[in-house]
């Protein structure tokens, strides 16, 4: 990663995440190693906490028997961002594997995931996955009390002692309860801090929010902080009218402005964006991986039912129904990583594909090709990059996603010419802002073979237009101008501090 493209914060940055930015497994000697991972938030982040010498606490991925075993420090052969991070700086949170267990599968992946996008049905509302929900919150709200402690006390030491007051960063769905408790311990401890909030899912509309029996407190623990953002505006006016209803709190929609408890919390959008140039680089590097002839359609998902991957294997097969020409010509290319598996519903997906890609291919297969090649399990990025620009089409149609960063990495790597041709579902955020997309609606099987036919026929200067737009507006709101649009909201990018009342 470049450094000079690296953004800083004025005070000292602490980040709070379910996961931390690697994971930690045993070696054959059961020696512990780190795996770094490279999703967009830890390439975003990352450098912003080493820079600035923060501190990022996070469950590391696997629970530890003996509570003061040390966190190993990276492989010196490690060149992703988070090499940079020693291990003094990570705080990883131990919690009960029992507890562990029912308060992120129980409470975050089966019933949060479902019902914050919008698919309540999925949902199993157990109060004891709740209760521990909030013991593991607990638990990540003090060891980031531990962490402010030590961060405030190092900056006393420091030049810039009492000018920069520390920011806290928390994220996602797991941890919407810590916020609250960390603001009410930092001021019964009198340190004072700044508290941002970003939930990466969407944020639903009342009508689904309010099935959640406790749903007043995942508010009140959530505006705990000065700030909260959201992908898009629609999530913001979601949280902005439960704020209302729920708690009945006075509210300012055009300013996004939510009040409670006395204090005036600031509700933003803020849609994330990816490391552009890193994509481009590796587009470029990236050895030719596809040996065939024929176009490829390609889709790249987490293994998850909200990323509507049996709508889009079905129109898929109504393609090669309703227009024959592209048989033998054309390849769906599906590339699925097993995720969250020991929930059922994922279990249950994974065997729908496995039927449904069977009977697909079964029923088109010839001598010389196969419609569908199913990946199941993740590919290097190298790999990706490789099939991201190499592809005709890529293939994006969840029934619900927050954003979609697969629609973002694939237009980045889209450097050949004449380049290929982005589908994108209304329903993901990505559609809200990736406007010379084709749009296609995942649940109607028929018109979206209809736009795939579109796209595989479409002519080459529109592609040219259509995509040289698309790369224009990701470049530019790329993931360095999301960290620091987050950090200039919290006022912690530069020394302004902007005060919102609601007049
Ligand atoms: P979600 O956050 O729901 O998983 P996103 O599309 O926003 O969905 O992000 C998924 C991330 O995971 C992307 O950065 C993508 O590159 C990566 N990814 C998805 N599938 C694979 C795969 N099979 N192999 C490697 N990386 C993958
Ligand atoms: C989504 C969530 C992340 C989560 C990721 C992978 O992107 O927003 O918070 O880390 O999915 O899911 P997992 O359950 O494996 O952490």
């Amino acid at each position: 990663f470049d450094n000079e493209d690296v953004v800083t914060s004025s005070g000292s940055m602490i980040v709070v995440s379910n996961r931390l930015p690697f994971v930690l497994q045993r070696n054959k000697d059961g020696k512990l190693i780190r795996k770094a991972s490279a999703g967009g938030l830890v390439t975003a982040v990352a450098p912003v906490v080493v820079n600035g010498n923060g501190l990022w606490v996070g469950w590391p991925g696997i629970h530890l028997e003996d509570p003061l075993e040390p966190i190993p420090e990276s492989d010196p052969n490690d060149i992703t961002p988070t090499a940079g991070l020693k291990s003094d700086k990570v705080v990883s949170v131990r919690i009960d594997p029992k507890i562990f267990n029912s308060y992120y599968n129980g409470c975050c992946n089966e019933i949060f995931w479902p019902l914050f996008h919008s698919m309540p049905d999925r949902a199993t509302f157990k109060g004891e996955h709740w209760r521990n929900y909030v013991i593991a919150n607990k638990e990540f709200a003090r060891c980031t009390m531990k962490a402010l402690k030590s961060v405030v006390k190092s900056d006393s030491t420091s030049a810039s002692a009492g000018q920069n007051i520390p920011l806290i960063w928390v994220h996602d769905y797991h941890l919407m309860l810590a916020a609250n408790w960390i603001r009410q311990s930092a001021e019964e401890e009198g340190i004072a801090c700044k508290l941002g909030f970003f939930l990466h899912i969407p944020f639903p509309p009342w009508d689904i929010f309010r099935l959640f029996p406790w749903s007043d407190e995942i508010l009140q623990g959530m505006l705990g902080c000065d700030m909260v953002g959201f992908h898009i505006t629609d999530y913001c006016l979601n949280f902005v009218d439960c704020c209302q209803r729920n708690l009945g709190c006075r509210v300012d929609r055009k300013n996004l402005l939510v009040e409670h408890g006395g204090r005036t919390v600031r509700v933003r959008p803020l849609p994330i964006g990816i490391p552009f140039d890193r994509f481009v680089e590796l587009a470029e590097k990236a050895p030719k991986v596809l040996s065939t002839t024929q176009k490829i359609i390609l889709g790249v998902d987490r293994l998850d039912y909200t990323k509507g991957l049996v709508h889009r294997l079905r129109a898929f097969e109504s393609l090669l129904e309703k227009h024959p020409e592209h048989k033998e010509n054309v390849s769906l290319l599906q590339i699925a990583v097993p995720s969250r598996t020991d929930v059922k519903e994922y279990q249950d997906l994974k065997e729908e594909m496995d039927q449904l890609v069977g009977r697909i291919n079964g029923r088109f297969t010839t001598p010389n090709w196969s419609p569908i090649r199913y990946i199941y399990g993740a590919v290097s990025q190298d790999e990706l990059a490789a099939f991201y620009r190499d592809s005709a089409i890529g293939l994006v149609t969840p029934l619900r996603d927050g954003m979609n960063l697969v629609a973002k990495e694939f237009v980045a790597c889209q450097i050949s010419t004449p380049p290929g041709v982005l589908i994108v579902s209304p329903f993901a955020g990505a559609g809200e802002t990736m406007h010379e997309a084709l749009i296609c609606n995942p649940y109607e099987i028929t018109s979206a073979a209809e736009i795939i036919h579109r796209a595989l026929t479409m002519p080459e200067d529109e592609r040219i237009l259509r995509m040289n737009y698309l790369r224009r507006r990701e470049k530019l709101n790329d993931v360095n101008y999301w960290t620091r649009s987050f950090l200039s909201a919290m006022g912690s990018l530069a020394t302004q501090d902007d005060h919102d009342d609601i007049g």
